[in-house]
């Protein structure tokens, strides 16, 4: 499979930078904390990173809504900081992708500002606008009122973010440009520009926002957002042979066979295979059997095989934490399970020690029911649990006040802890090439109503049992790995095997 090298054996942690380690006091994480915090991260065992959006930004979604691509948001820090980020994590042998947004900017993006002149500039097609002030952009939300131009904007998600015109797959409109008009091409290459700005500093590739819905109207088999992501990702690859992409899109036969990205998620959707494992009243990890995991997985390895890479997530800043699904005792099976299959893993800050997911928190900069996920990294007991040395009113978000709240400081001095099975996990899948994202995968037991699992990666076999009894295996021999208990074929209670 022609992708690069080091995808192999990667294995992604996903940042929030404003919630990870506050480098300077003032209450919120920063670009040079996350270097001083480097070495745990090489210590877990992940070797790349994914940092969610470090721009100039007005924050109204999290820095999903960005101002300006090309600059570090001043909270977190400045280009520098962010370029002697990339170098010290190269060094440990870490690589860094960033977020990219190319669907739409903030309302405040300077580009915007200009589109919504009434005079006709060099930005007027930038964004998707109709003809008239009150004529709306149908089956699209959509803006009228703020601006001199005389038209209406649609919208991608929240009102401040305007909709990128990357053009319209069916014109029907005298207002829609078509997807190979000059002005789309001029977006297009704009983002491209981005893109090779960043990968010029040292950064390794970018995780793609939204990335299926670039084109608008009848796209609706992608083929014409398929065609723009081949073309612009080929052009950068030339460059830049050992980046990488992953892509928020969470279908592979267009994200990896047609659009051409590395990696594909697999997003929580509701009936979907990560969604019947993880997340569902019935999911496998709970205990219940694994065919409907299975069935939707085997689906996608199928299509995915010799193009690009699943990457199963632990979760993400969009969606509750794992833990508030999962007992510690099914997280430990879970996490073996989800960093023993093929294609590329991503774990999301926090889960390695089960941080909870505070439900109650009010909203904050847009993240609504997903503030909860996005709470401050818990790296020891004492004063805002490590995260900062700022006064507890001054944080970002609050930490997690429970007296039990897990921390990475006394999670490391037991040996049974999450945190150490987590590491003991990844060293495990480093250590062998079957475990890795290319390595054969076959599935040897997986029946109604029994929760065993068994499959093969390579020359090794793999048992999981997420349920609370013991289950009788074929299996013989002495288990190279083991979570829980085994002993002569039985798999006890949450427990998990490698043999
Ligand atoms: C993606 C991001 C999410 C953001 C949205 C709009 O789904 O993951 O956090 O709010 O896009 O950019
Ligand atoms: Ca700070």
């Amino acid at each position: 499979m022609n992708r690069p090298d080091w995808l192999k054996d990667a294995v992604f942690y996903e940042i929030y930078p404003s919630s990870f380690y506050d480098g300077n006091g003032d209450g919120i994480g920063d670009l040079n904390g996350i270097r001083q915090k480097l070495p745990y991260v090489k210590e877990l065992g992940c070797n790349a990173l994914w940092l969610n959006p470090c721009f100039d930004s007005p924050f109204k979604d999290g820095g999903y809504d960005v101002r300006d691509y090309k600059k570090v948001a001043p909270r977190y820090g400045t280009n520098e900081d962010l370029y002697a980020l990339f170098r010290e994590a190269h060094e440990l042998g870490i690589r860094v992708l960033l977020d990219l947004v190319p669907g739409h900017t903030s309302e405040e993006h300077p580009w915007f500002l200009e589109s919504g002149k009434a005079e006709r500039n060099a930005y007027s097609d930038r964004y998707v606008w109709t003809d008239f002030w009150i004529k709306g952009t149908p089956g699209h939300p959509y803006i009228g009122g703020e601006t001199p131009r005389n038209g209406t904007y649609m919208l991608n998600f929240f009102k401040c973010q305007p909709a990128l015109n990357y053009g319209w797959a069916k014109v029907t409109e005298p207002w829609q440009t078509p997807a190979d008009a000059p002005a789309a091409r001029a977006t297009r290459d704009a983002m491209a520009d981005v893109m090779r700005f960043w990968l010029e500093k040292g950064c390794d590739g970018f995780r793609v926002d939204m990335a299926n819905s670039l084109i608008k109207g009848d796209d609706d088999d992608k083929s014409y957002t398929c065609a723009l992501w081949k073309g612009l990702l080929g052009e950068l690859r030339a460059e830049f042979p050992e980046s990488a992409y992953v892509a928020e899109w969470g279908w592979p036969r267009q994200a990896l066979c047609s659009a051409d990205f590395d990696m594909d998620f697999y997003l929580d959707h509701p009936g979907n295979g990560y969604n019947r494992l993880v997340r569902s009243a019935d999911a496998y990890l709970k205990g219940n059997d694994p065919l409907p995991f299975v069935r939707d997985y085997l689906d996608r390895y199928g299509i995915s095989r010799d193009k690009g890479y699943i990457s199963f997530i632990t979760g993400n800043h969009d969606t509750p934490r794992i833990s508030w699904y999962l007992t510690e005792e099914q997280l430990k099976v879970g996490y073996a399970l989800l960093f023993t299959l093929p294609g590329v893993p991503f774990l999301y800050y926090g889960d390695e020690i089960g941080m909870r997911y505070l439900s109650t928190l009010p909203t904050k900069e847009g993240g609504y029911t997903r503030t909860g996920s996005r709470t401050p990294m818990q790296w020891a007991p004492g004063k805002n649990l490590g995260f900062s040395s700022g006064e507890p009113d001054s944080l970002y978000l609050p930490v997690d006040r429970a007296p039990d709240a897990p921390t990475a400081e006394e999670q490391a001095r037991d040996p049974n802890s999450l945190l150490n099975t987590v590491k003991a996990i990844l060293r495990l899948r480093h250590r062998f090439p079957d475990l890795q994202a290319d390595g054969s995968f076959e599935i040897l037991h997986a029946r109604k109503d029994d929760p065993l699992l068994v499959y093969k990666r390579g020359t090794l076999t793999l048992a999981l049992n997420p349920s609370d009894k013991a289950v009788k295996t074929e299996l013989t021999g002495t288990p190279l790995f083991q979570i829980g208990t085994y002993d002569k074929g039985i798999l006890g209670p949450f427990s998990f095997i490698v043999s």
